[in-house]
Parts: C-alpha cells; structure tokens; sequence
C-alpha cells in the first residue's frame, strides 16, 4: 500500500479513507494481511485522483466512477456534462464579476443580491415562490405573441417559467434552469427540460420556433442564448426592452419620479439593435394594457397604488436586483405622492389611455 501512495502520490491515509467508504477497495492481502492492489484496483485509483483533481466531491467521484463498474462512455459523457455545468457557473460568475467592475467604474452601488451573483436562475430560485401570486398570460400579449409563431407546430420556449404565455394549440417544450420555477408549472403544462438558454441540449433545427418571455434580462450571456435559440430553431421570437431609445428612463414614472436605479439595472443589457441583428429579427412595440393581467414591472402604470403591495413587488425581479434601500425609498415616496395628489396631478393624462408603450419589444425572426 505504501508502494501505491507513494506512486500515486497520495498518503496512506487517504488510501485507507478510500478503502473504508468503498471508493478503492485493495481486491487482495498479502499473506502478511497488507492490502495489495491488483491491477484493475490502480486504475480505479487512478480514475478516482483524476476526477478529485478536478475537484469533484467523493460522493460525485463514487457515482462516476460506477460500481458495480459502468459502460465507459456513458462515464465520459457524465463526466463531460459535470464539466459543462461546471463551465457554465464559472461563466455566469465572470460575467457577475464583470457587471460589478463596470458598475463600480461608474460610481454605481452593487447590492448585496448583485455580490452574491444571485441572478438569472439563482435569483429564481431565491424569489420565484413569490411568483404565482400575480404574474399569468395576458391574453392581449399574448394574441401578439402567438401572431408572431405564425404557423409554427413545434415551439421551444426558453426561460419559461411557471409556463406563462405558452400555447395550447401547438407542441410545446419547454426550458428553464431555475428547480423553483420548474416546481410551480401547473399539472399538465408542457414538459420542461432544465437548462439555460445559452447551452440548449437540443439538435439545430429541431424546433420550428423558439420563443423568450421576459427572460434575455436575466440570461448570464444575452447574446450567447439568442445564438443558441437560432441554431435550434428555424424561427425565434422574444419579447424584451428597449434601452437604446435616448431618454427610455423616463417613458414610465416609476422609474422616471422613483426608483432611478433601475436604469443601472439594465445598463449593461445588450441594446435591441444588437439583438435583433443577432438573430436577423424585425422589432414591434408591445402595448401594455391599462388593466394587464400579468403583474410585470409596467403592468400596474394606471394603477399606481398596486407597486404598494408587498406580493405585487415580490412577483417582480427587478425590487430584488435594486436591492431593499431604493425599494423602501421608492414605495415610501409613491405612497406620499398618491396621498397628497402630486402624483395624479403629474400623470393625469394616463387616465385616458387603453394601454401604454413602455418599452416592451417583440423580436420576430
Ligand atoms: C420573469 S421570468 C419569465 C418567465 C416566463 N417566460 C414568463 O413570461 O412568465 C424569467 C425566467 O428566466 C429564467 N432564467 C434565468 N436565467 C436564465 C437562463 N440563463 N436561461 C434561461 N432562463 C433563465 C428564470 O429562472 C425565470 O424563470
């Protein structure tokens, strides 16, 4: 034994450990009781310290390395999707990391949910509970989406979530990365694999059109994603937000009189021409309507009072990503407005409109 860790350069103990949890076990004694290690046993050993230098746990090196012993390739290929998943946290943590320069270099405080790279699906599943509560298919946006599938019989839909905005007349699968989110599909939504947009396990081609819903702002690598609903699918829809417009900060009061923030929230968002040109798409305004049915962030513009209610706020990602000192300032400053009448007097001409244009785009290629 002292010959083996000495070879594999590790100590005796950790052979011994190995041995009493089963990981390496010496398949033969010495007449003198010593363990000794067929050949067989050194190449298990040698798979084991493989998979430990690249810092898989023992209960993840026992599974791959199979016993009773396993088909080789289908270890490879875990292996290879442990690794990916292992590329893709490092990734979205580059990108994290990224972010916090860039917002430090402009001056701008990171909330705590920001440091803790608590975004995309992380962030889900922190807050996604809360979800349910307020946020279901608006049926005038989702007339406009389901337009844009056009004839389409198979449909991908990615960052799906609890299945908002998903047809019922047509072969749907959906992707979400968030378990929370995946947990809270109603009994009988179409089947969801758990993955993340910029790694779909699909074929190219296998879908006739792959749709997004209010998700690109939250995917680690916008770009990367979109590259990947194009390779999958022969058409690609996505409902997000324009920022390149000059001055888009202010088209809704809340983020114009209250919360600011949210301009830095969304600074480094990739600009709607840059998406569109990623995946060859036409743009349309999306109108939100006066009494919208799902609670996102401009869902309530002429019912200011609802930005009030704690499980309105909840269902909207965007009071977590700010983080709970803009929040409380926001809704304190909007609930004074709404009392002394400042802000019916700012926004009094909203009582007029049917429904807004807020920004929300639809890409349709
Ligand atoms: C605001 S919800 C939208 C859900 C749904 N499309 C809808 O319209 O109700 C955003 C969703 O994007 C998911 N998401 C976050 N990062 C993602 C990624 N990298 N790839 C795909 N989905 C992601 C979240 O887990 C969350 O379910």
């Amino acid at each position: 034994m002292g010959r083996v860790a000495e070879l594999a350069e590790v100590s005796v103990r950790t052979l011994h450990h190995y041995d009493d949890i089963g990981l390496v076990r010496p398949s033969a004694r010495t007449p003198a009781g010593y363990r000794a290690y067929s050949a067989g046993d050194v190449e298990r050993l040698r798979e084991v310290l493989a998979y430990r230098r690249l810092g898989f746990g023992l209960r993840e090196v026992a599974e791959l390395v199979g016993d009773p012993p396993t088909d080789a390739v289908a270890r490879l290929r875990r292996l290879r999707g442990l690794l990916l998943e292992r590329r893709e946290r490092a990734d979205a943590m580059v990108a994290a990391i990224d972010r916090e320069i860039a917002a430090r270099a402009r001056g701008l405080k990171v909330t705590p949910e920001e440091q803790l790279g608590m975004l995309g699906a992380r962030l889900y599943d922190a807050i996604g509970g809360a979800y349910p509560a307020t946020r279901r298919t608006d049926p005038r946006i989702a007339a406009q989406i389901w337009a844009a599938l056009g004839d389409a019989r198979t449909v991908l839909n990615v960052g799906a979530g609890t299945g908002s905005y998903e047809p019922s007349d047509r072969e749907v699968t959906a992707v979400e990365p968030s378990a929370v989110m995946r947990g809270q599909r109603p009994a009988g939504a179409a089947p969801c694999v758990a993955a993340a947009a910029e790694n779909l396990p699909f074929e190219d081609r296998s879908f006739d059109v792959a749709m997004a819903v209010s998700t690109v702002h939250h995917w680690g690598d916008p770009a990367a994603g979109l590259r990947e609903m194009r390779r999958v699918a022969r058409r690609v829809v996505v409902l997000t937000f324009d920022t390149d417009e000059p001055g888009w900060q202010d088209r809704f009061w809340l983020t114009r009189d209250y919360l600011p923030e949210f301009a830095d929230v969304l600074g480094e968002f990739p600009s709607l021409a840059a998406m569109a040109d990623a995946i060859g798409a036409r743009t349309e305004p999306v109108p939100v309507p006066w009494d919208c049915a799902d609670g996102l962030f401009e869902a309530y513009w002429r019912r200011p009072g609802a930005y009030l209610e704690d499980h309105v706020r909840r269902a909207m990602s965007v009071w977590t990503r700010v983080g709970p000192e803009a929040e409380q300032r926001a809704v304190r400053s909007l609930g004074d407005d709404l009392d002394s009448g400042r802000w019916a007097e700012r926004n009094g001409g909203l009582a007029a409109l049917d429904a807004a244009d807020l920004g929300l785009r639809l890409l349709v290629a």
